[in-house]
């Protein structure tokens, strides 16, 4: 064990932003035109390009963009939709907007994303898409989960609020299946404080997406306030207030330029991590698949609890007595009252996603850290786990 450190207090995360990003917001504000324009077209068009996909259209969260593509496919009342129960509740809330009902699935114990044993199982007549969640930027199997949607008929919608930017064999997650949601909340890879994304392949489904996040009004009428627009606009239909603002798409633009750059740096600090706790006997790390790459969002370290005096939640507070700051992701959905009241889940029905849980701890894991404050969290990680081993 080397020799305790000076402490520091590590936050579970720090927003990347710097004096470019502060500048692009600046230039905006100063222009006047202050929501949805050409700063967001154009964080569109870059977006789509990163990623290859044909298209992409900016929404105010993933959550908003999830319910757009459920919306986009014709989900609607009485049908099911497919969704891993290790998962935040957004995947799953966005389904009951439609009158639809989730319907949980378990998780590979590997990867901790949707098992697509555990999703075919669970098909019935009434299924009409599954929503893989690339869990902490880990892309899912999706040559299984697309071979088994496509013999019964079932959409598929990405869930990748997590993956930017991640690769599944040798394509960008967002260039595979018919629709992919984005995350730009404040914590994830690419920040807009809050914001989302839809890539599609579908001309079809971008027109009815960009109609759909502004009122259900035909595409272009936001050029209404500006010289070239016009009074005239025409509903067509019930839509959604989902927009994305150029203040918020200024600032995306200038995290895309270093998207690539911020992965380095998480790629690197897991790299470390690895190393470090790969020889400890009592935690397992995340794993490392030759055919795909993660964003690494999330570093999720679990507890071998049998080589361990103590829990996860008291590993959690150990950490914390050294000032590191982590979180869990995520408690399986079947354990939360609301999915329990309304559709009858109880403890023990994925029980993979629940064994998981109990034993999972995200380190913190961001492109600003410093040197030392990599250093310390081993430390601290290792020191914990010599204090308590079995
Ligand atoms: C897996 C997953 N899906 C969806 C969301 C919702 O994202 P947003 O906050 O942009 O609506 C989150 C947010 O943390 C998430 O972790």
């Amino acid at each position: 064990m080397t020799a305790k450190p000076l402490t520091l207090q590590i936050p579970f995360h720090r927003a990347d932003v710097g004096e470019d990003e502060v500048k692009a917001v600046s230039d905006v504000i100063r222009s006047g035109w202050l929501t949805m324009g050409a700063r967001t077209f154009e964080f569109e068009r870059q977006f789509a390009r990163y990623v290859g996909a044909s298209h992409a259209i900016a929404v105010s969260s993933c959550t908003a963009a999830l319910h757009l593509a459920l919306e986009a496919v014709g989900v609607s009342r009485g049908d099911e939709v497919l969704v891993p129960t290790t998962t935040f509740t957004a995947t799953a809330e966005v389904v009951t907007y439609l009158g639809a009902r989730p319907v949980l699935v378990d998780i590979d114990a590997l990867t901790l994303n949707l098992d697509p044993a555990d999703m075919e199982r669970k098909i019935t007549p009434r299924t009409k898409a599954v929503i893989p969640v690339h869990m902490a930027g880990m892309p899912c199997d999706m040559k299984e989960i697309l071979e088994i949607s496509g013999r019964h008929k079932v959409r598929v919608i990405e869930d990748a609020a997590h993956a930017l930017p991640a690769s599944y064999q040798g394509k960008k997650i967002g260039s595979i299946s018919e629709l992919t949601a984005f995350s730009f909340y404040a914590t994830k890879t690419l920040t807009t404080g809050e914001g989302g994304m839809i890539t599609t392949e579908s001309e079809d489904h971008a027109r009815r997406l960009q109609v759909m996040r502004l009122h259900g009004i035909a595409r272009d009428a936001w050029k209404r306030y500006s010289a070239e627009g016009s009074w005239f606009y025409e509903v067509l239909e019930s839509g959604f207030k989902y927009n994305l603002t150029d203040m918020q798409s200024a600032l995306g633009l200038v995290q895309l330029a270093r998207c690539d750059e911020m992965n380095l740096v998480r790629e690197e600090i897991s790299r470390r991590y690895t190393a470090a706790f790969k020889p400890l006997e009592a935690v397992e790390v995340p794993p490392s698949l030759s055919d795909r790459s993660t964003s690494w969002h999330l570093y999720v370290l679990r507890l071998n609890l049998d080589r361990l005096r103590i829990d996860r939640n008291k590993f959690i507070q150990e950490l914390a007595a050294r000032g590191v700051s982590t979180s869990v992701h995520f408690i399986p959905l079947h354990l939360q009252p609301v999915y329990q009241r309304d559709y009858q889940y109880k403890p023990g029905d994925l029980p993979v996603a629940e064994r998981e849980y109990h034993r999972s701890i995200s380190l913190p894991i961001y492109s600003g850290m410093r040197d030392d404050e990599i250093e310390y969290v081993i430390w601290a990680v290792a020191d914990v786990v010599s204090t308590w081993s079995r």
